[in-house]
């Protein structure tokens, strides 16, 4: 087993490039499905997630390359059209999957993904949406059988702005004959970054990054090469980390809009920011502010992803902080194990009220899910004494190699085998 060996009250000081963003690679690996040929994804990420998409693409016949931080993929020789237990089990967000598998095969057969750690995660929304596009589903004993002779282009508007629904209603949609226009859609950058490789295969998607999606589907797809952008949450949590620890750092390959409400509420606890076309600097003394409540919301708005981070980088924030979690049920289980390290935070339902302690200090704790892992790495930078972080799997499921991005940026902070 692993675990990652923190000693806290170092300073973070430099310049680092933020790796590409597992939210958008993961959309695009699944749209890679749709067209016939090899494309080719820069900027891709080490991590576990990853990993999982290109599992379930062998497994459904394609070629998979890895080349340094790119991967190709040749989905000629794609055969199947179902998702075995096993690996939609390896990562629930491979639903991501069916839309585009329903629209090049006919049909898709995937076993339903369960919860996860942060409360149930529904797909309501994403079968609604291939419904409405003609997919006729049946749900039996556990598993999606979902087909489809033929999708067909029409308007549709998803209940809550859903990232994975949008993006599950965009792929399928590609697929339909005729034009789809998709309301209430999620505005997240990563949905930006869809549309642009769908864009460089051919397909005529417009409106991403607002609330309205037009797709004239079926187009036929070619094979293309596209860039990923960078992970907004991996940047903000660093951004986090050097609020907490202090210090002054740089992130390049991050457009500053995608994480400025996260810039803006670590000005607010007294951090100076700066912000650059696709870059964000920071300094930190340290000893930081509480700041008004933090309210998570769907893009534009306070991302969920980066609530137990900023926790983290506020809990000896002079003062008191409220988060009101609006998106996920259960998003709060780093907080038993931050309490382990001394931090004052009390939760009721949806609201988390944290208390600024003067100290932290050092402890054994868990990882619970993927950035309530990075919470605790945070903590134990800013804490004093030695914090061993256990359960590493949910950590480098989002991040590629922390360990190593914050040793490079003066962290004392190593990965251990036991
Ligand atoms: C994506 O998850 C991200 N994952 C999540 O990042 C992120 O937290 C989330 O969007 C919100 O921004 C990926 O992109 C792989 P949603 P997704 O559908 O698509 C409810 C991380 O840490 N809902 O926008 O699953 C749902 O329960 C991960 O990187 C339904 O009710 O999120 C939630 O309350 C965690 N029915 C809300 O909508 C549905 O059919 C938002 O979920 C779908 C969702």
């Amino acid at each position: 087993m692993s675990y990652l060996s923190i000693e806290g009250g170092a300073l973070l000081h430099g310049e680092l490039t933020i790796q590409g963003s597992k939210n958008s690679v993961l959309p695009v690996l699944a749209a890679t499905i749709l067209a016939r040929g090899v494309c080719r994804i820069e900027n891709c990420p080490h991590l576990r997630d990853v990993d999982a998409s290109i599992a379930i693409l062998r497994h459904l016949g394609c070629r998979v390359r890895r080349d340094g931080t790119a991967l190709e993929v040749d989905t000629a020789p794609m055969a199947r059209c179902d998702i075995p237990d096993e690996l939609m089990r390896e990562m629930r967000s491979s639903v991501i999957f069916l839309g585009a598998i329903l629209a090049r095969q006919g049909e898709a057969v995937l076993s339903y993904p369960g919860g996860c750690e942060l409360g149930p995660r529904p797909i309501d929304l994403h079968l609604a949406a291939l419904r409405e596009l003609g997919a006729e589903i049946t749900e039996v004993g556990g598993e999606l059988r979902c087909k489809a002779k033929c999708l067909r282009g029409t308007d549709l508007t998803l209940a809550i702005p859903s990232v994975g629904a949008t993006e599950n209603a965009i792929l399928a949609a590609c697929g339909a004959e005729g034009t789809s226009v998709i309301y209430n859609a999620a505005r997240e950058p990563e949905i930006v970054d869809l549309q642009a490789l769908l864009r460089s295969m051919g397909a005529r998607v417009s409106g991403a990054g607002g609330s309205i999606i037009t797709v004239e589907g079926g187009a036929p797809l070619h094979g293309c090469t596209h860039r990923v952008i960078g992970d907004r949450i991996v940047c903000a949590t660093y951004l986090c980390a050097a609020a907490a620890a202090g210090g002054e750092v740089r992130f390049t390959g991050v457009d500053y809009r995608a994480v400025s409400t996260v810039a803006l509420a670590l000005a607010e606890s007294g951090c100076e920011v700066r912000s650059e076309a696709d870059a964000v600097s920071l300094r930190s003394a340290g000893a930081l502010r509480s700041v008004r409540p933090v309210r998570t919301a769907p893009y534009p708005g306070f991302p969920t992803d980066a609530q137990p981070v900023l926790m983290a980088a506020l809990l000896k924030s002079e003062g008191c902080t409220v988060f009101v979690e609006n998106i996920f049920e259960n998003r709060y289980r780093h907080v038993d194990e931050l309490s382990r390290m001394g931090a004052e935070i009390r939760v009721a339902g949806r609201v988390a009220v944290v208390n600024g302690v003067r100290a932290l200090h050092g402890a054994a704790v868990k990882c619970t899910d993927l950035r309530g892992g990075a919470a605790l790495v945070i903590a134990g930078l800013s804490a004093e004494g030695t914090t061993r972080v256990t359960e590493l799997t949910h950590i480098d499921r989002g991040y590629d190699a922390i360990e190593r991005d914050l040793a490079a940026l003066g962290a004392r902070i190593r990965r251990e085998t036991t």
